[in-house]
């Protein structure tokens, strides 16, 4: 498994994001589509993108019962996407139908990860809205071992959690990590952050990066200052 900067293609529609990535020329990097870009554009974004060249991560964070996410991860498998993901909380039951949904006749299948927590749910909220007791740093290991025995690939998570979700998961589980900013850059909204050299360290496998690329005054000078802090 390679390690590879993914870019968070957060743009309200196709004019905007294929103007983007057209800056990037001859250079193909991995992006990551959100729900907001295919809400508002549809499965076509994805096929255009995805005959561009690009590897595409389609981050819909599916969570419905076992037999319609069986059923949706299908079609997004037809869609020919690289990665995609959905929520550990809708059950092993849910993530082993995800798995059989997205398992093409050939035995091929796009990368399946899982949501643990949400970063922006608090360990107080949980206990208070979702009645889990337990430490946040329990819930979500937990919920990562679910994910590799529904056998997923592994989890979205913050990069400051990559080593421990590998201590009990195993290295070959993979971990894909937001929330990184360079040294001397404007961290936005996001609280728990790092770079992307650090990231490496740390032993993540994919950084998600959005803004200190898609907001640069050069984006493809800071995606290329994201590789080789993180990849090379
Ligand atoms: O612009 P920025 O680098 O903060 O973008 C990070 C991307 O990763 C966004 O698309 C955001 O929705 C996503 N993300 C996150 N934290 C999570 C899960 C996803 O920042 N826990």
């Amino acid at each position: 498994m390679g390690k590879d900067v993914i870019v968070a293609c957060d743009f309200a529609g196709k004019k905007e994001v294929l103007e983007f990535l057209d800056k990037f020329g001859g250079k193909k990097p991995f992006v990551k589509i959100g729900m907001e870009l295919y809400y508002a554009e549809g499965p076509d974004i994805v096929r255009e993108i995805k005959a561009r060249g690009h590897k595409i991560f389609l981050d819909l964070k599916l969570h419905d019962i076992p037999n319609t996410v069986k059923k949706s991860m299908s079609v997004l498998s037809r869609l020919d996407v690289d990665m995609c993901n959905l929520h550990a909380s809708g059950t092993v039951a849910m993530m082993e139908a995800a798995i059989e949904g997205l398992t093409r006749e050939d035995g091929s299948r796009p990368m399946l990860i899982a949501v643990t927590q949400l970063t922006s749910t608090s360990e107080e909220r949980m206990k208070s809205d979702l009645l889990i007791d337990e430490p946040l740093d329990k819930v979500v290991m937990h919920y990562a071992k679910c994910a590799k025995v529904a056998g997923l690939d592994g989890v979205v998570c913050s990069p400051l959690e990559a080593e421990k979700v590998h201590e009990v998961c195993g290295n070959d589980f993979v971990t894909v990590t937001p929330g990184v900013r360079f040294a001397d850059g404007d961290i936005g909204d996001q609280v728990r952050v790092t770079t992307p050299a650090r990231a490496k360290e740390i032993g993540s496998d994919y950084i998600v990066v959005g803004r200190p690329i898609t907001a640069a005054a050069d984006p493809v000078a800071a995606y290329e200052r994201c590789v080789s802090e993180f990849v090379d």
